[in-house]
């Protein structure tokens, strides 16, 4: 069974038995509600370093006061099933006032990826919230490599700069997203869909796929991208942005000859909002 640490003190100790013989240790953050795709970063971290730890934390500074964070899925006992079918050596479970202490005041801001008019156009809020949270993890845990899902490209990329930046010394490493059979990105939000609204979701990844196929025959950006947004409006989705970016800095593209690309696309169907991407 993983240890399970909720104090710095506590998580002090667990990383001081881990480290013995200077293992190395990889961090899966997590919000919980974990699923195939949280699993599969788990996998990826044992093959990346000796000792594996994963922070369960429902972050409420990257939520707006109009977002989930009062519902967003908490399901602990599963969580540790799964961890523990994994073989994780810990779990950092730290509550609310054990990361953000009566007084705290700071916040690690981001440009950069961080303001590429992609999410941040939508959820003002979020990457400041993200990166500091994460900055703390990492302080918190100084582990050797951390994983994140290519799922949330733009966070993996806010990420893998403020680590760097910082001189955290953590190894950003992306993982592939984790889909359903028919497509589907999976996400801790996929709950909120009604039977009706998962049967068209599958669209995002349908008319991303068809984006590439046409930008790699010659089609040019903008009408392969508005017939993707019109097919994905058609199923029922308000579309946030349906974009081609450079894969690494997130900067526009006008010819898949900038590339590497990035397609992204965020939309809304009902309350739910989804994100995905793929490569070009
Ligand atoms: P959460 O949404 O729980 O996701 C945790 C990690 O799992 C992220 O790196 C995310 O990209 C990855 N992930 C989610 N769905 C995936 C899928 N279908 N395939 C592969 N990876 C997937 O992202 C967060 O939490 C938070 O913002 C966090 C980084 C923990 C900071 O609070």
């Amino acid at each position: 069974r993983p240890m399970i640490a909720r104090t710095i003190p506590a998580l002090r100790r667990a990383l001081d038995g881990l480290r013995v013989r200077k293992a190395t240790i990889a961090l899966v953050p997590t919000m919980g509600a974990l699923h195939d795709g949280h699993v599969s970063l788990v996998r990826l971290a044992k093959r990346r370093a000796r000792k594996v730890v994963v922070s369960i934390f429902v972050n409420p500074t990257q939520f707006a006061p109009t977002e989930d964070y009062g519902s967003y899925p908490r399901t602990w006992k599963e969580d540790l099933a799964k961890l523990t079918a994994e073989g994780v050596d810990l779990i950092w479970n730290p509550d609310v006032g054990t990361m953000y202490p009566d007084g705290f005041a700071s916040r690690i801001l981001t440009e950069g990826p961080a303001t590429a008019d992609l999410e941040d156009r939508f959820r003002p809020h979020f990457f400041g919230g993200v990166a500091t949270v994460v900055g703390k993890l990492f302080t918190q845990c100084r582990p050797d490599v951390a994983i994140f899902g290519e799922k949330d490209f733009q966070q993996l990329r806010v990420v893998a700069r403020m680590a760097t930046d910082l001189d955290l010394g953590v190894k950003v490493i992306g993982s592939k997203t984790v889909r359903e059979r028919d497509g589907l990105a999976m996400s801790s939000r996929n709950v909120y869909l009604s039977a009706e609204q998962r049967r068209v979701a599958p669209t995002l990844f349908q008319a991303m796929k068809e984006t590439a196929r046409r930008l790699r025959a010659g089609e040019d950006l903008q009408t392969a991208q508005t017939h993707a947004i019109e097919t994905i409006s058609a199923a029922g989705f308000a579309v946030d942005y349906f974009e081609t970016r450079h894969a690494e800095t997130l900067a526009p593209v006008t010819s898949i000859k900038d590339g590497p690309l990035r397609i992204l696309v965020a939309a809304r169907i009902g309350t739910t909002r989804l994100i995905d991407n793929i490569a070009v």
